[in-house]
């Protein structure tokens, strides 16, 4: 393993800062992948940096009433701060913005014009829409409207949320401008594609040969070759981008998906020329291993729109594409603009790195989605990290502190232990190599295991009165496994490996990962300290108190039966007929409505989490079922004066409602 790998992970957008679910899927993943290939020697780089253009910033800009390179500048800030608190390292860490990285821009259009040389580009006139208010364009979510293809409000021009479908602008049903909320017009003007289209084979017989690949990335692009590649537009009519270097498109610039990746290039060329080297080795060179580490959600601009872009200018391609699928939050989609979200800033102001970083490893393998729970993280850490892993390494190194003056005493290894470490090591190899981060860490974890096992079974303490020679052997044989578990753990942990690497009388920090299999000196070593903190009960409800309140009601899971209660206690309870007279999304949830409900005599404000399975216009009129004698609840800024009855898990909710087959009921009807 001497070549040259390039590791990438996908540009942050800087319209906001970092989350878990970023670190999850991507910056870790290729931190670890990096580190390790470090330590055996690779020459390796990770290239990585902010994705600044595109419309949501240039919206975000236009609705704060901010330049656009003032938001690019405090998030790119945050972010770069937010990956150095978890230390994942970069050897380039950029970013595309035109403002700040006029190199981005010559890269580019250097880019471009390489494509349009070689018949790539072609000009077409589209259908678009304008704002007559506003005087402009309305590119992507500038417009907001129904979704043509499932009836949800609120679909952008782009995109639909509710059904998940890629969407053009002039599909929008009752389209209206977000800035000003006027109906646009139609209006034609001229666009540059890239011909997409004629990648198809090619493409498809690249994907089909790269058979080692994950899976999630691998079928999920061939399906998408299958189904027939379209031409792509890559330009938009705002200001906020790539200027594009051709007569009649002064006022437009490249659609940000186009930069965005070349962003890697370029970044690649500012590493080089900051180190002595030549960019076009890693880019125009075959003996380079590209590896990019992406979220699941962006795999088709990864293995299908970027792979074409560099076959159309004869570049290397990828070697292989890492996606890792989604984090959830508390069984819950996370949400920025619910605040249903955990900041990498706020985590780390509670708990040091590497709790996040062996969380969100040991949680799931990275092809599965995984759901960030505090509990389980409490659990996680205390149960494992501390209990298995720093109970192991602090009883080791407190025992030869204690009883061997200070120092590791000499010994022999036990064959069972020398097993037990290549074991792991082997292990940890292979999954690494093949990018199952979480088999790999799940090795040391065992080696660590298996260390209490042999310590609880030798009994040193007894060893040291009865056989001092034997009981050194054994501690021995402990501290070779504490080494090996300082090495082994570096790439995932590299605080908490540094800490037990210095534990053991060494000095710097582990840094070849072959020199897990190596001996232990003798040496003094310095009085031991725990090496994880233990995670309290006090730190969760901290942690839990930064999520938004009245969340568990709305998801409020099926449970098991409950305690009987007497007809007395059932009488408490007041649920009546209501009859909802008006019903709207509430701003900043993805699922909550808020309804009026006419309860007979009188009108109720009602909170409930049905939408998108329940439209506000179709939810008007129907007779529900309501709990009307509950405490009143704050969610989400609005007093919930009462229960709508549902059933159904979390996103999928069926309401109750009354029979009127037989007469008509009226709103105020008790049920009993
Ligand atoms: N700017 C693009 C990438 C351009 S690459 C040329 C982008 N940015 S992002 O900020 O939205 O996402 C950064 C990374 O985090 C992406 O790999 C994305 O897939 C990933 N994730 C974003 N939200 C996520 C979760 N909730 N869970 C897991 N990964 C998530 O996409
Ligand atoms: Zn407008």
């Amino acid at each position: 393993m001497t070549d040259r790998v390039l590791v990438t992970t996908a540009l942050a957008y800087t319209n906001g800062p970092l989350h878990i679910g970023h670190v999850r899927s991507t910056y870790l993943p290729a931190d670890v992948y990096t580190r390790f290939l470090k330590m055996r020697g690779v020459d390796a780089v990770h290239i990585g940096g902010t994705d600044n253009h595109g419309v949501p910033i240039a919206l975000q800009a236009e609705l704060e009433g901010k330049r656009p390179e003032d938001i690019v500048k405090k998030y790119h800030r945050e972010i770069e701060r937010d990956l150095e608190g978890l230390n994942i390292e970069f050897d380039e860490f950029s970013c595309t913005c035109k403002e700040f990285n006029p190199e981005h821009v010559k890269m580019t259009q250097w880019f471009f014009e390489k494509l349009y040389e070689n018949g790539y580009i072609y000009e077409k006139e589209v259908e678009q829409l304008y704002c007559p208010n506003c005087e402009r364009p309305l590119p992507d979510r500038y417009v907001e409207g129904v979704c043509p293809y499932c009836g949800a409000e609120g679909a952008r021009g782009d995109h639909c949320e509710a059904c998940g479908r890629y969407l053009e602008p002039v599909e929008l049903e009752e389209p209206r401008c977000v800035v000003c909320g006027e109906k646009p017009e139609v209006r034609r003007t001229k666009h540059l594609f890239f011909k997409l289209s004629e990648f198809e084979d090619d493409l498809k017989e690249w994907l089909e040969s790269k058979e080692d690949w994950p899976k999630n990335v691998r079928n999920y692009a061939l399906n998408w070759v299958k189904e027939g590649l379209k031409d792509w537009d890559i330009v938009r009519d705002i200001d906020w981008g790539v200027p594009i270097p051709l007569e009649g498109y002064e006022d437009k610039v490249f659609y940000v998906w186009f930069d965005a990746p070349i962003g890697y290039v370029t970044f690649t060329k500012q590493y080089c020329e900051r180190e002595g080297k030549d960019w076009r080795d890693y880019w125009f060179n075959d003996d380079t291993k590209i590896v990019h580490f992406i979220g699941k959600d962006i795999v088709v601009h990864h293995a299908i729109f970027w792979p074409a872009m560099l076959m159309g200018i004869g570049a290397t391609l990828p070697d292989v594409i890492v996606a890792g699928e989604y984090l959830t939050l508390e069984g819950e989609k996370m949400s920025t603009s619910r605040g249903w979200v955990v900041w990498v800033k706020d985590f780390l102001e509670m708990f040091p790195a590497d709790l996040l970083r062996y969380y969100l490893i040991a949680v799931s393998p990275l092809t599965r989605d995984a759901d960030f729970s505090w509990d389980d993280f409490q659990a996680r850490v205390n149960n494992e990290l501390v209990a298995d892993l720093g109970n192991f390494v602090h009883r080791t190194l407190t025992f030869a502190y204690r009883y061997f003056d200070g120092e590791i005493p000499e010994g022999n290894t036990d064959e069972e232990v020398e097993e037990a470490i290549e074991d792991a090591h082997r292990k940890a190899t292979e999954a690494l190599e093949s990018f199952r981060f979480r088999d790999a860490l799940n090795a040391v974890m065992e080696l660590a295991r298996f260390g209490n096992e042999y310590f609880q079974r030798h009994e040193p303490w007894k060893l040291i009165d009865e056989d001092e020679d034997r009981c050194a052997d054994v501690i021995h044989s402990c501290a070779r496994m504490v080494k090996a578990i300082a090495v082994m753990l570096a790439p995932f942990l590299p605080e908490s490996a540094e800490a037990i690497w210095k534990g053991l009388g060494l000095e710097g920090k582990p840094e070849d990962w072959d020199e897990a299999l190596e001996d232990v000196e003798t040496r003094p070593i310095p009085r031991p300290k725990p090496v994880f903190p233990r995670v309290e009960d006090e730190d969760i409800e901290r942690a839990k108190a930064l999520l938004p309140e009245g969340e568990e009601e709305v998801s409020e899971e099926r449970s098991e039966e409950k305690e009987t209660i007497s007809f007395e206690e059932f009488q408490k309870i007041d649920m009546r007929v209501g009859e909802v007279v008006e019903a709207e999304r509430i701003e900043g949830s993805d699922k909550l409505l808020k309804l009026k409900v006419d309860i007979g005599d009188d009108t109720r404000t009602i909170v409930s989490g049905i939408y998108p399975t329940y439209k506000p216009d179709e939810i008007k009129g129907k007779k529900v079922i309501i709990l009307t004698n509950i405490e009143p609840r704050k969610i989400f800024g609005v007093e919930s004066q009462g229960m709508l009855l549902a059933v159904g898990d979390e996103g999928e909710p069926a309401i109750l409602t009354v029979d009127e087959s037989k007469r008509e009921v009226k709103p105020g009807e008790r049920v009993r």
